[in-house]
């Protein structure tokens, strides 16, 4: 079993990267394997709202989103990890998420563990950490939690170690994502199909008559 870990901070080795190699640690303690990904420093394109995706399963800009859908199959869960900036998720991981989580390619997802985790040095935490789960739940994946809202505190990567509540909450949140991982491969080995899927239905809130 495999999970891929997203760094949403564009400091390849800051704060957000050591959180995810607390979460790394744990998992591997549980013989879960996993990979960081991270996206780099390098602008990244919102969504142009212009559908290729739903033809195509993939996203009409060619970088860091189709890459990703290239090499997700091979991953059971994923944890999306970002800095606080302004009270919210970096201006990496949002485009990021909108592209990747847009249309119908977002199957891929469908009751695959997600969690999500932020990294601050003092406030907007919650309202962050809020944003991000909003993607995992509109894909219809299993939202993991941990002991605590999944927030690390440290304005840099040796300040987190400091931060003992915010350790604890990455390796709860590590052991609470092998556990059900666990559960989901017995789950497969005794059959257990995944719920029917029905068709979306799309409404909007002008009932046009
Ligand atoms: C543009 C910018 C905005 C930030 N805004 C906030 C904020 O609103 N609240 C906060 O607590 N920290 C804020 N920070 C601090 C970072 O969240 C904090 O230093 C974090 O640990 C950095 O993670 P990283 O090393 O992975 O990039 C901001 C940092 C930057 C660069």
């Amino acid at each position: 079993m495999r999970v891929i870990l997203i760094n949403g901070s564009p400091n390849k080795n800051g704060t957000t990267n050591k959180s995810l190699e607390i979460i790394q640690k744990r998992l591997e303690k549980n013989a879960i394997e996993s990979d960081i990904f991270y996206l780099g420093n390098k602008a990244i394109s919102g969504c142009i709202g212009c559908g290729y995706c739903n033809k195509n399963g993939k996203c009409f800009i060619d970088d860091k989103v189709n890459e990703f859908l290239d090499i997700f199959e091979k991953y059971d869960g994923m944890i999306v990890a970002s800095p606080v900036h302004f009270s919210s998720p970096s201006g990496f991981i949002i485009p990021f998420l909108d592209r990747l989580f847009y249309g119908k390619k977002n199957a891929i997802f469908r009751l695959k563990p997600f969690a999500s985790i932020v990294c601050a040095r003092r406030g907007g935490s919650s309202s962050s950490l809020d944003v991000l789960n909003k993607y995992g739940m509109f894909a219809g994946m299993i939202i993991v939690s941990s002991n605590y809202w999944n927030m690390v505190y440290g304005k840099n990567d040796t300040d987190i170690k400091e931060d003992l509540e915010g350790i604890q909450t990455l390796n709860v949140l590590a052991d609470n994502m092998s556990y059900l991982l666990r559960l989901i491969e017995s789950g497969k080995k005794n059959n257990i199909k995944l719920p029917e899927l029905e068709d979306k239905i799309y409404t909007n809130f002008i009932n046009k008559k």
